[in-house]
């Protein structure tokens, strides 16, 4: 059975069964500020679920574009994908459990005629009510599994949510562990093919779930995975098939493996040409839906995409021009072998454009194939330059010259990584990251200006609170000093929108970053300053024009913000830590709360002794673990107050106040954005405490992945020196100790022995040592 059939016997099964056929969305989610891209069939569905928008049937199915990118470097093994197609029916309101699991269950059993049993459902361990149905359905009890819950992973998830069930295919005993009790989620020996949510439940921001306004059924089925199933039970295989080996990816990978001239380049090209099958149809279907190579966010992902594969089909299957499909011309006398039926996102447009006609939207090959020749000219350059890295790194390419690789001839690190590992060395990922932040660190410092006073600027709606993107319009437009209507490409622009999810710099923390998109071109934001009641995004024109009143996208940069309320919910747990150890009249003197970094300024008199530091540290990751929830209230100052809201010093509030709480732990009076638990902060660490005048003192210290970072590097260093002197690393200082004295001793001994040597040799001479003038 050709997929094509599966998409479509899908289809027909529940347009049979009353459901509507929809078509799917973009990949680019619209109105969804959760996600960068479609990650799953529901999304488009989720104002439905909420009961914000009518359903157009009670009953609806799809085939839906989806693109997850959480395991993009596995790309090339025999699982893993970036984009693909999830087959699904939707019931809002409509059938529950009974419904999606009969109706599942027929479609695998009778119109795919799946073995049943090779078939094994599982249920969520609170769900009596659907083991109870699956006991009626198949006559088994299901496995229950703790993670079946969707979302997974319920992080900045904000919307439907609840438990589901999945069905597992049973590639064997051969496979996997080979215990007797394996059962589904357990080993590689079970594939999970289809899930069905039942959707109970809506999650606000905050973390608290509420019951949906619209209870329902969300089903998603990979077509790849179940491709590859049915085409397992044809063969009657008892080894596991990958996807790789269905028509939806047969020809594409084939055209990739045609033996070069000269055979084949370092790597293995079996998996090259899975990573170019795979990236060829991420690639196509990212640009048909209007996504451009690009810096930051979705542009940045289909950018290391095409570098990925541009640089494997040049050093393996010594193809230039194979990503594109352009650039590949077949050799004289090989045709026949070589590309019947075209490569690269020219064939996935070929053999997949009549089912997804945006495929056949102009300039797609064009768009791939310029970014592919831009990197293909720098690469032979690069590779050079890479090389000299390799000949002078020991072990690990450092931080410094992984960032010139990334910084210079534009190779992701992830890029770098990869290269090194084939040459047998690792990357001070620490320390391209902190050279990155530097960089940014830098350019922020460069875009910061003093607001220049304007007037009659309209207040800005800040709704950065609840979402990290959102849409607004162009309202004010600056071009260096003057007004304009438009702005150019490399233009340096201050603007302003009636909306926006970009903090401004204020209470310490500082404005956010990311990229603003208009319907002709994209503005990188570097800081965001408040005038008045206005925010002023600073920043720069990547490419194309923006116009006022233009209606554009803003999006926040997810990884900074999210470093920046880690700091900041830090420093609200270090203000709490720091009364409960020095006493109740320390009071916040000041705080500079970045993505980078974070300091915490304070009244005391004299140095914080380490053990009080080490105190204070205790109380803060102690409060972390304990996952405190944040509630955050917007109300009347006097009545936070009265709440016994820690008051920031020299901070103007209006009448209505926000007042953040970690239970009853820390109350304070803050504008800021934060996390919405303490558990997400992960860890904080101090770096250094010092004085910053008079009765100031002040804590830098680190939370999240920057904490995880100086840990990772403060531990390496200490493992690479105890290595070297050969003792435990607690005993270190014991040791550089004993070395310093023994240093001391042999110093002064080579001072005497030069002493006698000069007596000697003036003793030799007879001349007697000159003491005096
Ligand atoms: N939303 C669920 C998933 O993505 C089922 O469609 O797995």
């Amino acid at each position: 059975m050709l997929s094509a059939d599966i998409r479509q016997s899908f289809l027909n099964f529940f347009q049979g069964r009353e459901h509507l056929v929809l078509p799917s969305s973009s990949l680019v989610p619209h109105g969804d500020p959760s996600v960068l891209l479609t990650t799953a069939g529901m999304q488009q569905f989720k104002p439905i679920f909420m009961g914000q928008a009518d359903p157009p049937s009670p009953r609806v199915t799809t085939v839906q574009k989806c693109f997850r990118t959480v395991d993009l470097e596995e790309v090339g093994d025999d699982s893993h994908l970036t984009f693909f197609e999830m087959l699904g029916n939707f019931s809002f309101g409509d059938y529950f459990k009974d419904g999606a699991i009969e109706l599942a269950w027929e479609f695998l059993t009778r119109e795919l005629g799946l073995d049943p049993n090779r078939l094994f459902p599982t249920v969520h361990p609170s769900d009596d009510e659907a083991a109870a149905i699956w006991l009626r359905v198949i006559g088994r009890e299901p496995h229950r599994l703790e993670d079946n819950f969707w979302p997974a992973n319920l992080e900045g998830w904000i919307g439907p949510c609840g438990p589901d069930s999945e069905i597992y295919w049973d590639w064997g005993p051969a496979v996997g562990c080979g215990q007797a009790d394996c059962r589904p989620g357990h080993c590689d020996r079970f594939l999970e093919v289809w899930n069905l949510v039942f959707m109970q439940f809506d999650r606000a921001p905050d973390g608290s779930r509420k019951p949906l306004a619209r209870t329902g059924v969300d089903t998603g089925m990979g077509l790849e995975r179940l491709a590859a199933v049915v085409l397992a039970q044809e063969r009657g295989s008892t080894v596991p098939v990958s996807f790789y080996e269905t028509d939806l990816f047969k020809g594409l990978v084939d055209g990739f493996m045609v033996e070069p001239e000269g055979g084949w380049g370092p790597g293995a090209p079996a998996f090259v040409s899975r990573l170019c099958a795979d990236h060829s149809r991420g690639v196509a279907f990212l640009v048909a839906d209007g996504v451009r190579p690009g810096n930051e966010g979705r542009g940045y992902i289909l950018r290391k995409m095409i570098r990925r594969a541009t640089l494997h089909a040049l050093r393996t299957l010594k193809r230039p021009g194979a990503l594109s499909g352009e650039g590949a011309l077949p050799r004289p006398g090989r045709e026949h072998l070589e590309n019947p039926g075209g490569i690269g996102v020219a064939r996935v447009i070929a053999e997949m454009g009549d089912v997804h006609p945006e495929l056949k939207r102009p300039g797609i090959v064009a768009t791939v194939r310029a970014e592919e020749v831009a990197f293909e000219t720098t690469l032979a350059q690069g590779q050079r330059e890479f090389e000299a890295v390799v000949a002078r790194s020991s072990g690990i390419i450092s931080g410094a010259d992984a960032f010139r690789l990334h910084d210079t001839l534009g190779f992701p690190v992830e890029l770098t990584t990869e290269l090194a590992a084939e040459a047998g060395l690792g990357v001070d990922r620490a320390g391209f990251e902190a050279a990155l932040a530097e960089q940014r660190q830098m350019s922020r410092r460069a875009a910061k200006r003093n607001p220049i006073p304007r007037t009659g600027l309209p207040r800005t709606e800040f709704v950065g609170h609840e979402s990290l993107n959102g849409a607004g319009t162009v309202l004010r437009l600056f071009a260096g000093d003057t007004e304009v209507e438009v702005a150019a490409e490399g233009d340096e622009v201050e603007l302003y929108l009636d909306r926006t999810p970009f903090y401004a710099e204020g209470g310490g923390q500082v404005g956010d970053i990311g990229i603003i998109e208009g319907p002709e071109g994209t503005v990188e934001v570097l800081d965001v300053q408040k005038q008045g009641e206005a925010f002023a995004h600073y920043g720069k024109v990547a490419s194309g024009r923006l116009v006022v009143g233009q209606e554009v996208t803003a999006e926040v940069d997810r990884e900074a913000r999210w470093a920046t309320m880690r700091h900041h919910s830090a420093t609200h747990l270090l203000h709490r830590a720091l009364r409960q150890v020095l006493g109740e009249t320390t009071h916040q003197q000041g705080s500079y709360v970045g993505p980078d970094t974070c300091t915490f300024d304070f009244n005391l008199s004299r140095a914080v002794a380490p053990g009080e530091l080490h105190a204070i540290f205790t109380i803060v990751n102690r409060a972390v673990r304990d996952d405190i929830e944040r509630v955050t209230r917007v109300m009347p100052v006097d009545e936070a107050k009265a709440t016994g809201a820690m008051s920031l010093f020299g901070e103007k509030y209006g009448d209505l106040v926000r007042v953040v709480s970690f239970d009853d732990f820390s109350v304070e009076l803050c504008g800021g954005t934060h996390v919405d638990r303490t558990g997400q902060i992960g860890l904080v660490t101090p770096v250094r405490e010092s004085s910053v005048g008079a009765g100031v003192r002040r804590i830098e210290f680190l939370a999240g992945e920057a904490a995880e970072r100086r840990v990772r590097d403060l531990q390496d260093a200490a493992l690479t020196a105890a290595g070297r002197l050969n003792v435990k690393p607690v005993d270190l200082p014991r040791r550089v100790d004993a070395l310093l004295d023994e240093r001391k001793a042999l110093l002064k001994q080579v001072d005497d022995l030069k002493r006698a040597a000069v007596l000697g040799r003036d003793a030799a001479t007879g001349r007697g040592v000159v003491t005096g003038p």
